[in-house]
């Protein structure tokens, strides 16, 4: 059969992107990376991309932090247009993904988050949880809609929040819950599994 083509969006390190390389490398994993989009040219990204032998593309997303330009959204939908991408995983991509690019894949788009939504929405997700003091706190896979962080949740992992915790150790122990659930959420895409119910998510055989 066919294996899912997903094309990877990030801006930064890459290490959600790099656990999704890995996985798709696995015998038998259903889903294949055909593209990585960066709006960053230093990305770490780029550099596991060419490790992968993972096509990748630096795209000018313009100069408002957290946006998009029409024309760089344009770009990206043609880009994965032509890749017959199925899927695509936004991973640190610190922009906010709309327009036709989500409304063409809307249903099939998702995000990782460094925090147990819908708390802690936003940037500095691991901080706002320490100074909130929650005790327990993780990472979250979604779907995108339009909203921040806001879309419906395929899969959550949580870790504790110990007493002594900083702003780097927790991320460091949320990061690792992170590259384990993504995989896991583009195996249950791409094996067909997940089904919307208004906001809910629903996995077959979970
Ligand atoms: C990850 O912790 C991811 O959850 C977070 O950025 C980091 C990217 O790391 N995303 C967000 O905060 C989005 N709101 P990576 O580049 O090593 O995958």
């Amino acid at each position: 059969m066919e294996r899912t083509h997903v094309a990877v969006l990030a801006s930064g390190r890459g290490s959600n992107f790099e656990a999704l390389a890995r996985a798709c490398a696995g015998r038998g994993f259903p889903a294949r990376i055909v593209l990585l989009v960066t709006d960053n040219p230093e990305a770490g990204a780029l550099k596991i991309a060419r490790a992968h032998r993972i096509d990748a593309v630096v795209v000018d997303c313009g100069h408002r932090p957290g946006s998009m330009s029409r024309g760089s959204s344009d770009e990206i939908l043609r880009m994965c247009r032509d890749r017959g991408v199925d899927l695509i995983c936004l991973a640190g991509f610190m922009r906010i993904v709309g327009g036709c690019l989500l409304e063409e894949f809307a249903g099939r788009m998702m995000n990782i988050h460094p925090a147990l939504l819908p708390s802690f929405r936003g940037l500095h997700a691991q901080l706002q949880a320490i100074e909130y003091g929650v005790k327990v706190s993780g990472c979250t896979v979604h779907l995108v809609d339009p909203g921040v962080d806001t879309g419906p949740i395929v899969i959550q992992r949580a870790v504790p929040v110990l007493q002594d915790d900083t702003e780097d150790s927790l991320s460091e122990r949320i990061l690792a819950e992170e590259h384990a659930a993504y995989p896991e959420a583009v195996r249950l895409f791409a094996e067909g599994r997940i089904r919307l119910e208004g906001r809910k998510v629903l996995i077959k055989d979970a």
